[in-house]
């Protein structure tokens, strides 16, 4: 695994070896943020070694490297999900490079489905923190002592700190930007009524395919770390109508504008 990540890291490097401040994952649909990149360097994950490339539709496979809000950040536009069939060391081995190439900053973007009552298409939420107890561990295994330690606190996986700071960039753009706790489900079927009623007992508000075991690992190596969910589409059997990949993209699309508006001024202020 180390060999892994030192050559996917030497290769970024040869593009690019200044420091890099922060890195954004890009959910479904939410790629159009890295357009905003001035100056950008893109890398194809087709030539990054050991990175596997990225199929699905609204997921472009590329790394931007440039200046965002007088920043220097890495974009990740396109992320390895588990239910491509990637085991868990592959889908967080991105955030693991990001590590080894010195950056301790991450934003991580998704889309989700909405459970709680007031989360509905479009709203944008602050991830305060996730369920992950159907994500299989990203850490199972050898520890990489490299890395973090064996046990892990996870008390605050997503920075208060920087959620504070994003919720007031929100007001100061008159962005509704709602706060709660996002759980992982493995997909990629979506969720059933019954899974989303037990989620919803369990005390979580949102529910998507991404996210947790990147936050897990970025958590293990010490990284300050903030999530942004863009609700499209309320979950499975609490809307009037059957879930599509489309409506995803679609919603996520139309939320474009304030999202790029509010990560714009989080990295500004971080
Ligand atoms: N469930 C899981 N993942 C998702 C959803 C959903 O309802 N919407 C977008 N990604």
């Amino acid at each position: 695994m180390y060999s892994k990540i030192n050559r996917a890291a030497a290769y970024i490097q040869s593009f690019y070896h200044n420091k890099i401040d922060l890195a954004i994952v890009l959910g479904s649909g939410l790629g159009p943020l890295a357009d905003e990149i001035e100056n950008p360097i893109i890398i194809d994950y087709k030539d990054i070694p050991n990175f596997p490339t990225s199929s699905l539709v609204g997921h472009a496979g590329q790394l931007i490297i440039g200046t965002l809000a007088g920043k220097t950040v890495l974009a990740m536009k396109g992320r390895f999900h588990y239910y491509e069939g990637h085991d868990m060391e592959t889908v967080v081995l991105p955030i693991r490079v990001f590590k080894k190439l010195g950056i301790e900053n991450l934003i991580l973007t998704n889309a989700c489905g909405g459970i709680r009552e007031d989360l509905n298409p479009g709203q944008i939420m602050l991830i305060t923190d996730h369920i992950g107890f159907y994500c299989p561990s990203p850490l199972r295994g050898p520890n990489y002592d490299e890395f973090g330690p064996r046990f892990k606190d996870m008390t605050e996986v997503y920075s208060k700190k920087i959620g504070a700071i994003a919720l007031d960039v929100a007001k100061n753009n008159n962005i509704s930007l709602a706060k709660g706790v996002y759980a992982f489900f493995k997909g990629p079927m979506y969720e059933s009524p019954a899974e989303i009623l037990a989620y919803k007992a369990l005390g979580a508000d949102t529910v998507g395919m991404s996210t947790v075991p990147e936050a897990i690992v970025a958590r293990h190596c010490g990284m300050t770390t903030l999530g942004i969910s863009l609700i499209t589409n309320k979950a499975a059997g609490l809307g009037n109508s059957e879930l599509s990949h489309s409506e995803v993209v679609e919603a996520a699309n139309a939320a474009e504008k304030n999202l790029v508006t509010l990560v714009t001024g989080i990295v500004k202020e971080w």
